[in-house]
């Protein structure tokens, strides 16, 4: 297979070769006066990489029209509930990449995954042992744990924002009639233990009626998540956690749409039988429900990179 370089080299003669260099070295040296060096960095290596690719490819001008198009119509798309530029980083692997750049394996750290477009500030506060649903549908589920440090001591008092679809695979945002369902905040007891009910995670699909899930389409691409039970964990002193849990034996851990599983947040979702008694006393009636258990481990606050996490993508 020949890589980039050579492509390039085989299409094009020196004398080509030479005006493409010179262009990319005006426009990278365009920038060497922006006053701020990181600005200065990603600019010129953005316009590197850009390059690049524009030659390793030979983009034909259509080519560079159509795709201003498709980032013409992800901003038309993108408003205060939609943000179809975060599928496109989710789905291009750009926000697993980031993350994996920003929250390195450090000891025993849990770790960390996308934060998706789902997350509401102000979720309700739940007691320990409440319940998330809101009247959210699905299979009622327990999830228990304990948040520590790196060395094993408790974290009382570390807040656990939890959110996750219904079993029809949709967030409360996503109906738009301002409910607000599957998602709620708790905190952590002086052992550092945390319980509640949610519901068992069910797949469901990223938005995909907009150009994302065009391009999806196109790519022969399924735009199906790997069902999951998004947390948020926030402790004095600690490194903010943002991850979710995923389901044993899901069918799409493989081919999750947004590179997010990681095979430490894979966790059993243990099926329990009607009749069989809740850990809380809850009367379930005929109906079966599910418990996982999921103990998280914080980083020390100082292994934060300096501007601290950005809870994007
Ligand atoms: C989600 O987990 O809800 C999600 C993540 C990335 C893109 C779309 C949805
Ligand atoms: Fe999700």
């Amino acid at each position: 297979m020949m890589n980039a370089q050579s492509a390039t080299a085989a299409q094009t003669t020196p004398e080509q070769r030479a005006v493409e260099d010179d262009l990319v070295a005006r426009v990278v040296a365009s920038f060497d006066d922006t006053a701020d060096p990181r600005l200065r960095q990603v600019m010129q290596a953005l316009v590197r990489h850009l390059h690049a690719l524009i030659r390793e490819v030979r983009l034909t001008e259509q080519e560079w029209t159509a795709a201003i198009e498709f980032l013409t119509s992800c901003g038309n798309i993108t408003d205060g509930k939609r943000q179809e530029f975060i599928l496109l980083s989710d789905v291009l692997g750009a926000s697993m990449q980031t993350i994996a750049v920003n929250n390195q394996a450090y000891a025993n750290v849990t770790e960390a995954t996308v934060f998706g477009p789902f997350f509401v500030d102000d979720a309700p506060r739940i007691p320990l042992g409440g319940d998330i649903a809101g009247g959210a549908p699905g299979e009622p589920c327990w999830v228990e744990g304990t948040v520590t440090d790196t060395d094993g001591n408790p974290v009382p008092g570390a807040r656990i924002e939890v959110w996750e679809a219904d079993e029809d695979g949709l967030y409360d945002v996503q109906y738009r009639d301002g409910r607000v369902s599957g998602r709620a905040h708790l905190f952590t007891d002086e052992d550092g233990a945390y319980r509640f009910w949610g519901l068992t995670p069910t797949p469901y699909p990223i938005p995909h009626d907009g150009p994302v899930g065009a391009l999806l389409a196109r790519a022969g691409r399924s735009p199906m998540r790997a069902s999951h039970l998004h947390f948020m964990v926030t402790a004095e002193d600690l490194r903010t956690l943002v991850t979710h849990i995923f389901v044993a034996d899901d069918a799409l851990l493989d081919s999750d749409t947004v590179f997010g599983v990681k095979q430490s947040l894979v966790k059993d979702f243990t099926r329990q039988a009607p009749g069989v008694p809740a850990p809380d006393g809850r009367d379930l009636g005929d109906r079966t429900w599910s418990r996982a258990r999921f103990d998280i481990v914080l980083a020390p606050a100082s292994t934060r990179r300096p501007e601290g996490p950005r809870h994007q993508g």
